[in-house]
């Protein structure tokens, strides 16, 4: 009996191992709520979604794994092998024997190394073209959002969708799916040969089995609470970083850098403290993983050893020298795939929660969209009627109140007002960026909802207050919906807006660079390079929204003559601080807390002496003394 003492001592240091990792489990809160991880979605559907994305690549899948089968072979057959090599060489052995397993050995191994890289590379390729899939509906899906919508969802969250989480699927289809079946076939395949070289070792080995389960298991919720926590404060960055890039010229303006500094400090830390936290709990479990290995084969080499190899007995059989080095390898290819299946199943359970996020962006329900049956707008006069209109843009908190006028094609009209009043939200409506909550907007006489949204907002040319314009170049920003234009073509269009004059001072002229938000430019001149942009296509209905305001005065006279013109392309409604710019309009509409209080010519609305009588009167006075 007492040469089974070694073993007991084993067992307990194990023991008391596996005692210790159950008293932290049982003292870890694992607070889901707190950290806002709430999984929605079950499993299997996420499994049924993803699935449908591989499903145009059956064939790359069913190649990869015939391919796998090869790789895992190596792993069963060369303990054998080995085996078989140390139990021929004994004092007369014949040299072909020995050669033509040694052979055999390079044979399986060669094949199996050409397998796993033919199986990885195509893995890595399929998997690249599954992600780049859903990364694109991701974003196909973000532009078909509302205005609304967009607003809600900060832009560092989206950016974290398409990229951060889309890397967690793509880790899915390269790794992991691949990896999983690999291990658990290994550990299957091994098990099996085990059991068919001794029955009596492989028991041996699988009373290491439970503790192997009980460590994975205190693991996995350990490392599920590390790899959540990683994954918040990931996103918490991201969203952080989009937000005060865009705004960091406020925060310098307003010397905000320290405290934004410090804002930003914390969630570094945060998420490093997170990263570390993952390290530790991985830190342990490798280690754990090995000292299972160790033991194991301490126990093995004990048995062998005891009875000098040769005719040693472990409950009644004898362990020759082969067993014991097929035995051993085996036990060393063991372990190794069992830790990488935990630490695997984690990822996929990350991969999951990644596709579950990806998925709930899919899932928003579009806002504003085409109603059924909706006709293309085709040919339009430009005829545009807001027929008690209400709009609210949350709940019942009326923006415009029974909103009710009518421009005639061709012609131009002027909303004026004070800030908040709802003159811009009167246009945005007009491109249904929004839907109404009440009455009609008609174009042409027909319910704008009547028609597709694409078709309907081609026909408008939009002139904003804040232009953007994207980097690249003045001939790019220009050309945005049509490339084929030639230069002629833009240059007439710059010189019909008087963004000529700046441009022919550039050295490259329309080809010069546009840095990101157009930075490099004066608002006028990005105020110019969007006329251009919008009378390139002629629209039947411009669009212009304070589009003169923040503009020194010499490039306003260019853009008042540039006005005046644009006012011959079509329908114009223009929203106009200075009311000197919209004399000359056709109706002039006064708007004051969402209701129109006042309309007419400029001489009928002096005449009446009201709203716009006392704002006209107000600004020339501001005028005449600015210029004395
Ligand atoms: N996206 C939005 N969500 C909620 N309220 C908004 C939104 N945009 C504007 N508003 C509100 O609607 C009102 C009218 O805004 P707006 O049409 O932009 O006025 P104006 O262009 O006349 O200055 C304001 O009170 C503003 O706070
Ligand atoms: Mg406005």
């Amino acid at each position: 009996m007492h040469e089974y003492y070694p073993l007991l001592v084993i067992g307990a240091a194990i023991s008391t191992f596996a005692v210790a990792f159950i008293i932290a489990y049982v003292l870890m809160k694992d607070k889901k709520e707190a950290i806002g991880f709430e999984r929605n979605m079950k499993d299997s559907e996420i499994i049924k979604r993803l699935l449908r994305y591989a499903k145009p690549y059956k064939k790359e899948f069913a190649a990869v794994f015939g391919l796998m089968i090869f790789s895992i072979a190596y792993e069963i057959v060369s303990p054998l092998l080995v085996g078989n090599i140390t139990g021929i060489i004994k004092e007369d052995f014949e040299m072909y024997q020995l050669v033509s397993l040694i052979i055999a050995y390079a044979g399986v191994l060669i094949v199996s190394l050409v397998c796993t890289y033919a199986q990885s590379i195509l893995m890595q390729k399929t998997g690249q073209k599954i992600v780049s899939a859903i990364r694109f509906d991701t974003f196909e899906h973000i532009e078909k959002l509302s205005h609304q919508q967009f607003s809600e969802i900060p832009t560092g969250k989206l950016v974290t969708r398409v990229s951060n989480d889309a890397n967690a699927v793509s880790m899915m289809f390269t790794h992991i799916m691949v990896n999983l079946t690999k291990n658990a076939l290994i550990v299957v395949g091994i098990l099996v040969a085990m059991f068919a070289v001794n029955l009596e070792l492989t028991l041996m080995v699988m009373c290491f089995i439970p503790f192997i389960i009980l460590f994975t298991v205190i693991f996995r919720k350990f490392s599920r609470r590390a790899y959540r926590r990683v994954k918040d404060r990931t996103t918490d960055i991201n969203t952080f970083l989009s937000e005060n890039l865009s705004g960091m010229k406020i925060i310098r303006i307003f010397g905000k850098q320290k405290s934004k500094k410090h804002d930003f400090d914390v969630k570094n830390t945060g998420l490093g403290k997170a990263k570390g936290e993952q390290i530790f709990v991985f830190g342990i479990f490798r280690p754990v993983v090995y000292m299972l290995y160790i033991s194991s084969v301490l126990v093995l080499l004990y048995l062998s050893a005891s009875g000098k190899i040769k005719d040693t007995t472990f409950l009644g059989t004898a362990i020759t020298s082969e067993i014991l080095v097929t035995f051993y390898m085996y036990i060393s290819k063991f372990f190794n795939p069992i830790q990488q299946l935990a630490e695997q199943f984690n990822m996929l359970q990350s991969a999951f929660a990644s596709s579950e996020k990806i998925f709930t962006i899919l899932d928003i329900p579009v806002g504003v969209k085409d109603y059924e049956g909706a006709v293309d707008v085709g040919e339009v006069r430009g005829d545009i009627e807001f027929d008690h209109v209400w709009f609210a843009y949350k709940d019942e908190n009326w923006v415009l109140k029974d909103v009710c006028f009518k421009v005639k094609a061709d012609q131009t009209v002027a909303l004026v007002g004070a800030t908040g009043s709802g003159k811009t939200t009167i246009l945005s409506l007009l491109c249904r960026n929004y839907d109404i909550q009440k009455g009609r907007i008609l174009l042409d006489g027909v319910d704008i909802r009547k028609y597709t949204i694409s078709s309907l907002r081609r026909q408008f040319g939009q002139m904003l207050q804040n232009v953007f314009l994207f980097s690249g170049t003045i001939k790019s920003n220009i050309v945005l919906r049509d490339e084929t234009l030639t230069d002629d073509q833009i240059m007439e269009a710059c010189r019909y807006v008087n963004a000529d004059k700046f441009i022919d001072k550039l050295d490259d002229g329309l080809d010069h660079e546009v840095r990101e938000f157009g930075n490099n430019f004066s608002a006028g001149q990005r105020q110019l390079i969007s006329f251009a942009r919008t009378v390139l296509y002629k629209p039947k209905i411009m669009i212009l929204d304070e589009a003169t305001a923040n503009i020194d005065t010499e490039t306003e006279q260019l853009i008042q003559d540039s006005l005046e013109r644009m006012m011959n392309i079509g329908t114009m409604i223009i929203v106009a601080h200075r009311l000197s710019t919209i004399q000359h309009a056709d109706n002039i509409i006064v708007m004051s807390d969402g209701k129109i209080i006042e309309q007419g010519t400029h001489e009928q609305l002096l005449a009446a002496r009201g709203k716009y009588y006392n704002l006209y009167t107000l600004q020339k006075d501001r005028r005449r003394i600015i210029e004395s």
